[in-house]
């Protein structure tokens, strides 16, 4: 089903992105840009709880991201402890799962607790499960889960012929999650940066011009009516009525 009856998309994707030319337009440091940006993801959390969403999965700090100067990476997970410790308490009681995806081996221990404890306490709300895309890196996700596989398979406890796409997808971080059904990138790019590369085969992307700091409500609510209007084929002959 598609079209404007077909209600909101199920999984939403965002690529935050803009931060820096936020603060820089405004002669600010890059990590006001950050600390707007986190509000910004406040909002949208609130936002996308309101307007039914069940899924949403922001992507928050990239593999690549860790050639940025040390002093940006540092801000940026300090913002992310605060975030952590902040938010926990309003998520559980608005009934938001969170989880989070990507290379936990590289986040600093006392991180890595603060998103088990919040990954424990919300495990069992079910309104909207929030992920967060940390240390994230697509082609890492496929490349572990090829390993995972590969390793399975020499050790005798899986035939290859055995390898379908449900298979393949099970061994991914987003194993239990549907894939996006909408994508958006804020700050005027259009490219997915090592995204979700698997789970956006057939998402509809939205680009806005909008930098990441300002994004709020009225910016998702126009992405998914901009959604409800698009005609999702999924390879099929379009519908010619
Ligand atoms: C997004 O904003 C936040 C992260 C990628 C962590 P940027 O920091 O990429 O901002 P721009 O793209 O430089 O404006
Ligand atoms: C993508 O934004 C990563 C996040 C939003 C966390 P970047 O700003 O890192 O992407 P590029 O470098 O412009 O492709
Ligand atoms: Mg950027």
């Amino acid at each position: 089903m598609s079209g404007p009856l077909s209600g909101p998309p199920s999984h939403v994707g965002i690529i935050m992105d803009g931060n820096g030319r936020w603060a820089t337009a405004r002669g600010l440091p890059r990590v006001a840009g950050h600390r707007q940006g986190a509000e910004a993801a406040r909002r949208t959390v609130r936002a996308a709880v309101d307007l039914g969403i069940r899924h949403l999965t922001l992507f928050s700090f990239s593999s690549e991201n860790w050639k940025r100067p040390m002093t940006e990476i540092e801000q940026l997970m300090e913002l992310l402890r605060r975030y952590l410790r902040s938010e926990i308490v309003e998520l559980h009681e608005q009934g938001v799962q969170l989880r989070v995806i990507g290379d936990r081996e590289r986040l600093a221990p006392d991180i890595v607790r603060l998103v088990e404890e919040a990954e424990a306490t919300t495990r069992d709300n079910r309104r909207l499960t929030l992920v967060m895309a940390l240390s994230y890196g697509a082609r890492q996700e496929l490349t572990s889960a090829a390993r995972a596989l590969a390793r399975e398979a020499a050790a005798g406890r899986l035939d290859p012929e055995a390898i379908d796409e449900a298979l393949f997808a099970s061994r991914l971080w987003t194993a239990d999650l549907p894939d996006p059904d909408l994508l958006i990138r804020t700050s005027g790019e259009m490219r997915i940066s090592n995204f979700l590369l698997w789970q956006l085969a057939y998402a509809e992307f939205v680009f806005t011009e909008r930098l990441w700091p300002d994004f709020g409500r009225d910016d998702l609510a126009s992405a998914i009516n901009e959604f409800g209007r698009r005609d999702r084929r999924f390879g099929a002959a379009a519908s010619t009525g």
